[in-house]
C-alpha cells in the first residue's frame, strides 16, 4: 500500500516575545521558579486581533511553498486548535477562505495537546485510501487571549505560548521506503477535569451569563501533578506500541518528537524510553507549551536545521487534555 509522507512544512511563529521576567511583572512568579519546573524561558504572543486561523493561514503558505506545489492543489483542509477563533465553526474554514481554495472540505480536531498526531492519523487514512491527495493539515493555538495572569492562573499562564505550523500531506512514491508507518491513538475521558475549561458547560443554561467570567471558570484549569505523571507514563507507552507495531527498537528511533509541556517531562520520556536526550528534539525554552502547534512546530525547526534527514527514523509522541495521547512513526 501507498503510504503518505510529508511533503512540506512551515511554521508561523508572532514576533512579541513574552518572557518570564515580563510575567513577573503581573503574577506572583519567578524566572527561577518557571525555568526550574518547565524549562520555560520565553513564549510568544499574537497580538489583539490576530486569531489562532490567521496564525494557521500563515504557516500554510510556509508549508505549500516547501513542498512546491500550488495552493490550488490542495484538496481538503485538517485544523488541530484548542483555542479557534470562535466558539463555532472551527478555524478549518477560515484557513480555506483566507486561502482563497476552492470549495474543498475542512475539518476541526479538537484533541488538544495530541491534535497534531490525531489530525496526522485522519490525513493518514485519506491519503493511504485515495480519497484526497493533497491535504493541508494545520496546527495553531492563541492561548495567550484566555490565560488568568493573576496569581490564581499562574500555574498555567506561565506555560502556554502562541503558535502555529502546518503540513502537506501527500501519497509517496511506492519505490520509496518512507512515509508515515504508523499512528496510535488513546484517550481516557475519566480525567477531563485535570485539565479543561470548565465552562461553559451542560449546567450553564443559558450558555453564557456574567458570573462564568466572575468565577474565572472559563479560564483554563489543571491538575499540574496528575497531568505530569499520567504524561511521563503514557507517552512511552504510545512510543511502544509504535515501535512494536513496526518490529522497531528503541534504537532505530533517530529523533523523538514529544509534545513540549515542560522540559522535565520531556527528560523523563527519554529516560523511560532509554532513548538518549540528544536524540530528543526540544524548544520549550523558546515557544513554551503552544499545545496542537508545539509537535509541528518543533518538526519545523528541526528540518530547518538539518537535524532530520531523508531515512531517519521520527517519533512523535504527545498527551495532554482529555486526556488524550498518541504517537506516530514516520519514516523521513
Ligand atoms: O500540555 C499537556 C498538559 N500540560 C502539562 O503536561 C503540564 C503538566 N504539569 C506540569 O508541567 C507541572 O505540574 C507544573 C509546571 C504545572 C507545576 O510544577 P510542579 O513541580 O508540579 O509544581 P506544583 O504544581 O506541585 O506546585 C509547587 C508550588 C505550589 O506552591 P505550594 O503549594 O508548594 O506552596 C504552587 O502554588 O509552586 C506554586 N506555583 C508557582 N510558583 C511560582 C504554581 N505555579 C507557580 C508559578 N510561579 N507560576
Amino acid at each position: 500500500m501507498n503510504r503518505s509522507i510529508i511533503s512540506g512544512t512551515g511554521r508561523y511563529i508572532p514576533p512579541k516575545i513574552i518572557t518570564n521576567f515580563d510575567l513577573e511583572k503581573t503574577m506572583n512568579t519567578s524566572d527561577e521558579w518557571i525555568q526550574q519546573r518547565s524549562g520555560i524561558k520565553e513564549r510568544h504572543y499574537a497580538e489583539p486581533g490576530v486569531g489562532s486561523s490567521d496564525l494557521a493561514y500563515e504557516s500554510a503558505l510556509k508549508a505549500i511553498d516547501d513542498a512546491q506545489i500550488d495552493k490550488s492543489e490542495i484538496d481538503f483542509i485538517i485544523a488541530a486548535t484548542l483555542s479557534p477563533d470562535h466558539y463555532f465553526p472551527g478555524i478549518g474554514v477560515l484557513v480555506q477562505a483566507k486561502l482563497e481554495l476552492e470549495n474543498i472540505g475542512a475539518l476541526d480536531v479538537r484533541n488538544q495537546c495530541s491534535g497534531f498526531i490525531y489530525a496526522l492519523s485522519v490525513a493518514d487514512q485519506y491519503i493511504r485510501n485515495g480519497t484526497y491527495h493533497k491535504i493541508l493539515l494545520v496546527a495553531a493555538e492563541k492561548q495567550s487571549a484566555n490565560l488568568d495572569y493573576s496569581d490564581d492562573g499562574r500555574d498555567l499562564a506561565v506555560l502556554f505560548g502562541d503558535g502555529a505550523a502546518a503540513v502537506i500531506i501527500e501519497p509517496g512514491n511506492p519505490d520509496e521506503d518512507r512515509g508515515i508507518l504508523s499512528t496510535h491513538l488513546f484517550s481516557d475521558g475519566n480525567y477531563v477535569e485535570d485539565l479543561w475549561m470548565q465552562r461553559p458547560s451542560p449546567k450553564d443554561h443559558p450558555v453564557f451569563s456574567v458570573d462564568m467570567v466572575t468565577d474565572k471558570k472559563l479560564f483554563p484549569s489543571m491538575n499540574g501533578r496528575n497531568v505530569f505523571k499520567t504524561a511521563v507514563a503514557k507517552m512511552p507507552e504510545a512510543v511502544r506500541s509504535a515501535l512494536e507495531h513496526n518490529n522497531l527498537t528503541i534504537e532505530d528511533v533517530d529523533h523523538l518528537i514529544p509534545h513540549q509541556a515542560n522540559e522535565r517531562i520531556s527528560q523523563m520520556v527519554a529516560r523511560n524510553l532509554k532513548i538518549p536526550v540528544e536524540k530528543v528534539i526540544r524548544n520549550i525554552d523558546r515557544y513554551g507549551n503552544t499545545t496542537a502547534a508545539s509537535i509541528p512546530i518543533a518538526l519545523d525547526e528541526a528540518l530547518e536545521q538539518g537535524r532530520i534527514k531523508r531515512g531517519d527514523l521520527v517519533m512523535l509522541t504527545a498527551f495532554g487534555s482529555g486526556y488524550t495521547w498518541a504517537s506516530s512513526a514516520i519514516k523521513w
